[in-house]
């Protein structure tokens, strides 16, 4: 394992999540399209997700997840010296959700941005704040996964609007002479963009779905037949880059789409589910937000402790996938 002392590692100091109030059962959506709760909560362990209030955006559930973070890491707004967001659905085109995030904290100076890699953003924005702190250009970095996903959910499309969920997910990585994050994987393949996607932007805005407003699409079970593969692989570059085994690993805190692919790579990596931090159930699909809210609820229901080793993993549109080796 690579733990040279003196090593800088970047270290989870707190971790804070955020969900909207408003909730949306799988009863509530077989009052809306073709579907059942039977039908959702066997294909994909579902039973509720939050659904933000139409005055509520990406930036407000990122500010209450950052707050949480920020108290439970102990540390003091001003002491942050840069503030990565990943979001698919941000407020506005520019600025970017993390410099209208830094103004709402009142912190001023550092650098901030936003990364785009849809489910797997949250590991991308951790994977570059990691490579600040260890490369010493940072040494307190506040690190958010925040989705508004509802926004662009078609709510007359059976096969995707039953998935998503809107939340917000943060921690506060410090510098550290103990692990730590140990390394991080990410892996992109923009060839199979058509498979997930919303098929209109900003400069392409050809009203490219019906009403000209832009919804995700999704070939289901293509993306499931890849996740399934790509993470089994993930896990296994994980251990491999640190010298490690399986079971080396006490936690699972994967990306939350769907409980079948879960559930198939704790397999791969031998975790009995108990091993496992689940919240598909009741927050379904957050995409970026998925992971830092797992992460949030394993450590504050006190299931995740200090000098636990953890993978956290992900897959989304692009294709993109990732994935951490991290010590609590
Ligand atoms: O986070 C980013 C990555 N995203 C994912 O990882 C999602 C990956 N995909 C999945 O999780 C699954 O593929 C789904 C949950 C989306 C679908 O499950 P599936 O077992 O792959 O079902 P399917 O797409 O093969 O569809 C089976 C049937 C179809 O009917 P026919 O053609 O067999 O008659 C669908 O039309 O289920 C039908 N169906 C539904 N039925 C009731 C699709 N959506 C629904 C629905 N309610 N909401």
């Amino acid at each position: 394992m690579s733990g040279d002392t003196g090593s800088v590692y970047s270290r989870i100091a707190g971790t804070g999540g955020y969900l909207p109030e408003r909730i949306m059962t799988n009863a509530e959506l077989e009052s809306m399209v073709e579907t059942s709760d039977e039908w959702i909560t066997s294909r994909t362990g579902i039973t509720q997700r939050h659904i933000a209030a139409e005055d509520e955006f990406t930036l407000d559930l990122a500010e209450k997840a950052s707050r949480v973070a920020i108290a439970n890491a102990g540390i003091d707004a001003s002491d942050i010296d840069l503030i990565v967001v990943a979001t698919t659905t941000p407020d506005r085109v520019f600025p970017s959700t993390a410099c209208l995030l830094q103004s709402k904290l009142d912190v001023h100076g550092c650098p901030a941005f936003d990364v785009q890699a849809v489910c797997t953003g949250f590991v991308y924005a951790l994977g570059v704040a990691d490579k600040f702190v260890k490369t010493g250009a940072a040494k307190c970095a506040l690190v958010v996964g925040a989705e508004t996903f509802s926004r662009i959910i078609d709510w007359t499309d059976r096969n995707t609007c039953v998935l998503f969920g809107d939340g917000a997910g943060a921690v506060v990585i410090t510098a550290s002479e103990e692990p730590g994050i140990y390394s991080t994987h990410l892996h992109a393949d923009g060839d199979y963009a058509e498979l997930l996607h919303v098929p209109s932007g900003v400069s392409n805005n050809l009203a490219a779905v019906k009403d000209g407003r832009a919804y995700v699409e999704m070939a289901g079970s293509e993306v499931f037949k890849m996740a399934v593969k790509t993470l089994g692989r993930i896990a296994d570059e994980t251990l491999e880059a640190n010298g490690m085994v399986r079971d080396d690993v006490d936690w699972l805190v994967p990306h939350q789409a769907n409980l079948r692919i879960i559930a198939a790579t704790a397999k791969k990596l031998r975790l009995p589910m108990e091993k496992v931090i689940l919240t598909v159930a009741e927050q379904g699909n957050t995409s970026a937000a998925s992971i830092p809210l797992a992460l949030h609820a394993g450590v504050s229901d006190g299931r995740i402790k200090r000098g636990e080793t953890l993978i956290i993993e992900g897959f989304g549109g692009g294709f993109t996938w990732g994935s951490a080796l991290i010590e609590y």
